[in-house]
């Protein structure tokens, strides 16, 4: 049932404000300044024994495993990373005792998501996953972890559950933060930043209409580049295969960082630019970038959180707190690739050669 959308991606986009106060639902200690997770299965000594966290996942569900582990290394100040499971799994990896692994998977079931929490619990190592379907595989297997509450996601092409990956990554990170060093005023802060996302994401689908302007003027590309620097480099990753899935029109994500050490190569008036620009302290940086495109006759369009002098559109979003900001920026860019994908008449649901879950190697 599409309760009156067009495509289930569609449905799914619309229900994330939804999706997002599920996972926060009954969670949050305002007392102590922190949230409960049921099934972690961590006491509070081991938590403060972590040395490291590795995230693995595939495809979006990686891409949300990146932010994860920038928003445990801000808040809880735990070195962490996120790799692809199945680089993971055939590079022989050191297996640390002192290393706290975490899967992320929306269905449970990914066959290289699954093959890994396999090897690292035949080494004897601790594995928490991060999971959509409840009593999936990688739920079963892991040791314990956290549900991502998203709700039935049918469309190949995951959004609403991205978006709670990366709000339960950030209760995470709240409740190892708070074990740790982060004060209880940080704690707050992010407890409210946490609670205004339902809202601001349903401002952010009002501005839907303008969005899908956007997306008509520049399906034409054959190809765009995607940037971000620190917490908006995830979300260029994101929206990029987002593109790329349901429009097919070619898209690679980069740092904005590294554009002078050759993607400043390909800018010209056919290949725009969707730029990610948070109202942070890397603000000046990501003008900059924008600047050297618009030099060189690119087309930009930006997510920011005021407009951008130098892009040809600006998206603008509501501000969050800065860690959080990156799990609103990405949502416009959602629609962004429906309606690319809308005008150029794909399969949206279904894109060509991809299936929901890959349970094989
Ligand atoms: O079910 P999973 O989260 O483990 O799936 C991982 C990927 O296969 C999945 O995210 C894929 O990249 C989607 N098509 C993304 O839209």
């Amino acid at each position: 049932d599409m309760g009156g959308h067009d495509t289930y991606m569609h449905k799914e986009i619309a229900e994330q404000a939804e999706a997002v106060d599920r996972v926060l639902r009954g969670r949050i200690d305002d007392r102590f300044a922190t949230v409960h997770l049921g099934g972690l299965n961590l006491e509070p000594g081991e938590a403060r024994r972590v040395r490291r966290i590795k995230i693995l996942g595939c495809g979006t569900s990686y891409h949300a495993g990146q932010i994860g582990a920038q928003l445990i290394e801000e808040l809880a100040r735990i070195p962490s990373d996120a790799e692809p499971a199945s680089e993971f799994r055939y590079r022989n990896p050191v297996v640390d005792p002192d290393t706290l692994y975490v899967a992320v998977s929306q269905s449970g079931e990914t066959y290289d998501v699954l093959a890994a929490v396999q090897e690292l619990k035949r080494k004897g190592a601790r594995v928490l996953g991060v999971v959509n379907v409840v009593g999936s595989a990688i739920a079963r297997e892991a040791d314990g972890g956290t549900y991502v509450h998203a709700g039935p996601e049918v469309c190949v092409v995951s959004t609403k559950c991205f978006t709670n990956t990366v709000v339960a990554f950030a209760l995470l990170a709240l409740h190892l933060g708070r074990i740790r060093d982060l004060s209880v005023s940080d704690g707050k802060r992010i407890i409210e930043g946490l609670r205004r996302l339902p809202g601001q994401i349903d401002e952010i689908l009002k501005t839907e209409p303008e969005i899908k302007k956007l997306a008509r003027e520049y399906a034409d590309a054959k190809s765009m580049l995607f940037i971000g620097r620190v917490r908006g480099y995830p979300v260029a990753r994101e929206a990029s295969l987002k593109l790329k899935e349901v429009s097919y029109i070619h898209a690679e994500a980069y740092p904005a960082s590294e554009l002078k050490h050759g993607p400043l190569a390909l800018i010209e008036p056919a290949m725009p630019t969707v730029a990610i620009v948070p109202d942070d302290d890397l603000l000046e940086k990501n003008r900059a970038a924008l600047e050297e495109i618009k030099a060189r006759s690119g087309r930009i369009l930006a997510v920011a959180h005021q407009v951008q002098e130098k892009a040809d559109h600006t998206i603008v979003v509501p501000k969050n707190e800065d860690e959080l900001d990156p799990i609103l920026m990405g949502i416009p860019l959602q629609l962004f690739a429906y309606h690319t994908a809308l005008a150029l008449g794909r399969d949206i649901d279904k894109p060509r050669n991809l299936a929901k879950s890959v349970t094989v190697e």
